[in-house]
């Protein structure tokens, strides 16, 4: 083999005194030649039909086509990987989502549109904490290729604390409850429940979803819960279900016991149920922040006071799957902006 290549290198360097020197040059450049012939022998040549600008897979024999579909689930659901359109007897979902400015709010909506994107038969209701709403809300919705509503409700002075995080945590601040209370004011006016069918779900601007959720939420007849990452103080909240499809008990470091708010009787998050429509419609009295009983809900207490003015513990229906998530309570960081100051004129015009 090294001769074969020293024979090579005899064309390219007939100067012995040079050959001497550059041998090991040589058997380097030789090689890489062999090796650049033998991958266009082996389909190297395909990128002439294929224009491939990502990563160079693994292996160099395999296309990239092969490479990506390998076990592929079944996403023939989503839009983009259908065919045909949504049949209309597929239930609709309406996901409320409460938003404020903040420094990444853009970001945080601008992944969720993306995601949301990808489901069929979805309206966005997305509500703004602000007395009007905003040019970036209005803007990157209709960028968005989500089904949206734009809505906007200013938090009242009851919401508000002036205490510094966490004391106002401390003493009982709830955030996003009138933003969420408008988008179901707003199904209430638009939907009939007699001709009406679909599914409310609940999701801070913050999160992050698993479009496979949406399939499961659909199937939702009256109440469904499931996991949620990172959720309750615990890498995932949420409940233990049986073959039956109801929840035994709810997960958590030790069972019956949630970390997060013990007293609660449905230990989920604001991200781990989905609601069916005719309920929403058919309760309209009910909203977000008040217990069976009337009284104000406190810090943790918002989902399990809302969910017992429709359901029961025994009557919860368990979608997902006892050992996956499909969505996580995630929050966005805080960026360092520490010399930002130093540089004014750039934010005015760049949209960030
Ligand atoms: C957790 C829960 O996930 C929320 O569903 C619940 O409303 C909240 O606690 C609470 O008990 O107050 P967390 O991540 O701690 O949420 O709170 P944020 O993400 O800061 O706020 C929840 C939602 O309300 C977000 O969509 C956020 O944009 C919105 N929000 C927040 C407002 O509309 N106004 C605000 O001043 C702050
Ligand atoms: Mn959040």
């Amino acid at each position: 083999m090294r001769r074969a290549l020293m024979s090579l290198c005899r064309l390219f360097l007939p100067d012995a005194g040079l050959r001497r020197y550059a041998n090991a040059l040589c058997v380097v450049v030789a090689t890489n030649l062999l090796t650049a012939l033998v991958f266009y022998q082996h389909g190297g040549g395909e990128r002439t039909t294929r224009n491939w600008v990502g990563p160079q897979p693994y292996s160099s024999s395999r296309n990239c086509t092969q490479l990506y579909n390998l076990n592929r689930p079944d996403y023939s659901f989503l839009y983009r990987a259908s065919s045909s359109p949504p049949s209309p007897s597929l239930p609709a979902v309406f996901v409320i989502t409460p938003t404020h400015t903040c420094t990444t709010q853009k970001v945080d909506l601008t992944s969720l549109c993306q995601t949301l994107s990808l489901v069929p038969k979805l309206t966005w209701i997305v509500v703004e904490d602000s007395r009007t709403k905003t040019k970036l809300v209005s803007h990157l919705l209709s960028k968005c290729m989500v089904e949206s509503v734009h809505l906007s409700v200013a938090t009242s002075t009851k919401y508000k604390s002036s205490l510094p995080w966490p004391l106002y945590r401390m003493f009982g601040t709830v955030r996003g409850v009138e933003q969420r209370n408008a988008g179901l004011r707003w199904l209430r006016e638009n939907y009939h429940p007699k001709n009406s069918s679909g599914v409310v779900y609940f999701i801070d601007d913050d999160n992050k979803i698993d479009v496979r959720l949406f399939s499961e939420i659909r199937k939702t007849k009256e109440v469904s819960v499931f996991n949620v990452g990172f959720a309750g103080g615990v890498y995932y909240e949420g409940p233990v279900c049986g073959e039956d499809g109801r929840v035994r008990e709810w997960h958590s470091p030790s069972a019956e016991w949630s970390i997060w708010a013990s007293s609660r009787k449905i230990p989920i998050d604001m991200a781990g149920f989905a609601v069916n429509l005719h309920l929403i419609l058919a309760r309209p009295e009910v909203l977000i922040g008040r217990d069976v009983r009337g009284a104000d809900s406190r810090v943790g207490q918002l989902e399990t006071d809302l969910l017992e003015h429709f359901t029961t513990r025994e009557r919860l229906e368990c979608r997902g799957s006892n050992s996956e998530v499909l969505v996580w309570h995630t929050k966005t960081a805080d960026p360092n902006l520490k010399h930002e100051f130093h540089y004014p004129s750039d934010r005015a015009s760049v949209a960030v």
